[in-house]
């Protein structure tokens, strides 16, 4: 055997070794699905979290309104012609042409207890914000029916009454005339007389707020039956052309538009990114393993809105779901249809089970920054419930998420593998040989088979070991045939990076073989990069430069816990065996990484809960890696 040969075989030997890990996840059938739109009551949890942070107290500063609306009567039947009558959660929409005031109004009665407790919404958790109710003279008598039993007098209590708009539309700037500034908002206005059915911002009495980022939320302690706002619109200059569409919403239970600028609350994060797709999903949509199925049943709670971070479109709309809708370039849903340009689903995937929703863009530019908007626009049956039939059904925009495509074209994101399920990452790929389904395919088919052969050989091993066994630690076979899919799926499949890519943790692999293109690395940079390492001339499994052929690239190693794991959970006469951290030993670099505290690496298999440890692997760690190469040998 010649020297290369050999040292490449141990590479990939030790790869193959190293291939010991990655548990957790059972093979039960992923739960993914494009679920319908059936009522789903714990999805309400997350509502009501998304809800409660509307009105934390460091957001209601300046949506709070300090005073109360008095005096006014029952309001259909008697005001002016000019205002538009809103009911209860029952967004409309409407434009706002340069200069004008448009006048909203807004009747309490016959708006029961029921409503308003606002369990959904927070009329009850905002007593602090509520002025006791003073009655003003009879002439405040709800004209709505107040014989009926069954209603509540709206005199007896001071209500919360949530007003916000969403602006759609812009007028534009002419073509030529420069777009460096943000198209111009409008103005919320209140009065701090109640009876005053025309809020003017030329009267003293005038309350206003801009509008931020095309949004307007404001709460009132309402103790009347009436309630009056206006919308006010700014004069102009020529560089302007059309006028404002505006959504505006009332409701006695929550914002019916809102928005979320806390960082904190950010539910969007990127699973893996190539040039020319990504794929994003949420965080967890329950803590609680309990609502996972309903969860899955319940419709996508979310639509995911994608622009490029240098593009102007976003501007002034950030806070608008309509206005996202309008003008973001890239909608999950828009118009209630689904987008060709985004896979939408729901999966379990990932650390927990927990359900998730995810978003796999197709169609992005290369080496470019994207900026991605979640909105919560799920409907769920608690809310409709808990309103009464009247649901608010509201919209609530999250914080933004920024992520950039990759330059090189030979890492490609993979996601929804029938056998390695947990794989969302880019891997290896040559675009000449696969497309996406079929590289995914190439990769799971491999997994798969390497699988069904450690099926064969755990078979002839007394598998349950004694209790009593040093190293095993009384798991059983399930425990280590578990171990083995998620350590083979990490190490089978590996995540790639750009040979390009300046992440530290990220190592150069295949240097020798060409790329896709037909170009090679310059002989320099071969020699560069070192002849004597084979660990950085090859990919670790022989199989990706022979049958992938994806040319150089680097990979974030999965993580030596990974292949401990594997050891710890399976019977030692299997001899798994991973090779340890000892300075330059080119078997442990060139296979695994060490975790980082607060940095990405080495790449985990996303499932796996367990506790890292490799204590217990030191002892006889040479013997056993012996046996494990024999062991595999005849595999790989
Ligand atoms: C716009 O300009 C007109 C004419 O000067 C004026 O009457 C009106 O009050 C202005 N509107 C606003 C909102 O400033
Ligand atoms: C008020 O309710 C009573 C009894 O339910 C009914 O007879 C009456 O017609 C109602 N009046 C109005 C104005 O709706
Ligand atoms: C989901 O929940 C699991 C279990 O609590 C946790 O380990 C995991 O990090 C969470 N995932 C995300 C994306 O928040
Ligand atoms: C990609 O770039 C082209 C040219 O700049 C642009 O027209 C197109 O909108 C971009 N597409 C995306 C999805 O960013
Ligand atoms: C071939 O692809 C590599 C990696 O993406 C790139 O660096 C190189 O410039 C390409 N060569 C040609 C001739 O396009
Ligand atoms: C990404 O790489 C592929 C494969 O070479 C190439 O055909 C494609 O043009 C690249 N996409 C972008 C958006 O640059
Ligand atoms: C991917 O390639 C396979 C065969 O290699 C082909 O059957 C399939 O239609 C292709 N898929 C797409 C989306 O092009």
């Amino acid at each position: 055997m010649t020297a290369p040969s050999r040292s490449r075989r141990l590479a990939s030997l030790a790869a193959s070794i190293t291939l010991l890990y990655l548990a957790a996840f059972s093979p039960t059938t992923a739960l993914d699905t494009d679920a319908g739109n059936a009522p789903n009551p714990l999805l309400d949890d997350l509502i009501l979290k998304l809800r409660d942070g509307a009105r934390r107290d460091g957001l209601d500063v300046s949506y709070e309104s300090e005073f109360t609306v008095f005096g006014g009567g029952g309001l259909k039947g008697r005001a002016s012609e000019d205002i538009h009558v809103l009911g209860n959660n029952r967004p409309e929409r409407f434009t706002a042409v340069r200069g004008s005031t448009s006048y909203f109004g807004f009747s309490l009665d016959g708006i029961t207890a029921r409503d308003e407790s606002g369990i959904t919404g927070g009329g009850a958790s905002r007593q602090d914000g509520i002025h006791s109710a003073l009655e003003g003279d009879g002439t405040s008598k709800p004209e709505a029916n107040t014989s009926g039993e069954g209603l509540i007098r709206r005199q007896e209590t001071s209500t919360t009454v949530f007003v916000s708009a969403n602006i759609c539309r812009y007028p534009e700037r002419k073509s030529g005339t420069p777009s460096a500034s943000d198209p111009p908002q409008l103005w919320l206005l209140f009065s701090s007389d109640a009876s005053d059915e025309h809020p003017d911002s030329t009267k003293p009495t005038a309350q206003t707020d801009m509008f931020y980022e095309g949004a307007a939320m404001k709460s009132i302690g309402a103790s009347t039956s009436s309630v009056y706002f206006s919308i006010e619109a700014p004069n102009l200059s020529d560089d302007f052309e059309g006028d404002w569409t505006f959504e505006v919403a009332v409701s006695t239970s929550g914002w019916y538009h809102s928005f979320e600028d806390d960082e904190t609350q950010n539910m969007l994060w990127t699973a893996g990114l190539d040039n020319a797709s990504a794929l994003l999903m949420t965080k967890n949509l329950t803590e609680d393993t309990r609502d996972a199925q309903a969860i899955m049943d319940s419709g996508p709670p979310f639509t995911l809105f994608v622009d490029s971070v240098d593009s102007p479109r976003l501007k002034g709309v950030r806070h608008s779901y309509c206005g996202l809708e309008t003008y973001a370039q890239i909608a999950s849903m828009k118009d209630k249809k689904p987008s060709d340009q985004v896979l939408m689903s729901m999966t379990t995937r990932g650390a927990g089970r927990l359900p998730k929703q995810q978003f796999w863009l197709a169609g992005l530019n290369s080496t470019t920054a994207y900026t991605g908007i979640l909105v919560r626009t799920g409907q769920t049956s608690l809310e409709k419930r808990q309103n009464d039939g009247s649901s608010n059904g509201g919209v609530r925009v999250l914080p933004e998420t920024q992520f950039q495509t990759t330059t090189g074209d030979n890492c490609r994101v993979i996601t929804d593998l029938d056998f390695c399920t947990e794989v969302e990452y880019a891997v290896p790929a040559n675009d000449n040989k696969f497309n996406t389904t079929s590289l995914a395919k190439k990769y799971d088919d491999y997994a798969r088979t390497m699988y069904s052969n450690f099926e064969k050989a755990i078979q002839q091993i007394p598998c349950e070991a004694p209790v009593t066994s040093k190293y095993s630690l009384a798991r059983s076979c399930d425990d280590c045939k578990i171990a083995y899919k998620n350590w083979l799926c990490t190490v089978a499949i590996p995540r790639c990076e750009d040979f390009s890519s300046n992440n530290p943790y990220a190592l150069i692999r295949n240097a020798e073989q060409a790329f896709p293109n037909g170009t090679s690395l310059d002989e320099s940079v071969i020699n560069g990069i070192g002849r004597d390492k084979p660990a950085l001339l090859h990919s670790r499994n022989a199989w990706i430069d022979e049958e992938i052929a994806p040319g150089p690239y680097k990979e974030i190693l999965p993580c030596d816990d990974v292949c401990y794991h594997l050891v710890q959970s399976c019977p030692a006469a299997m001899g798994f065996g991973c090779p340890l951290p000892n300075g330059d030993d080119e078997m442990f670099w060139g296979s695994y990484a060490q975790r980082k505290d607060g940095e990405q690496s080495c790449s985990m298999p996303p499932s796996s809960s367990f506790v890292g440890g490799a204590a217990t692997l030191t002892a006889g760690g040479g013997a056993v890696f012996a046996v494990l190469v024999a062991f595999w040998a005849s595999i790989l």
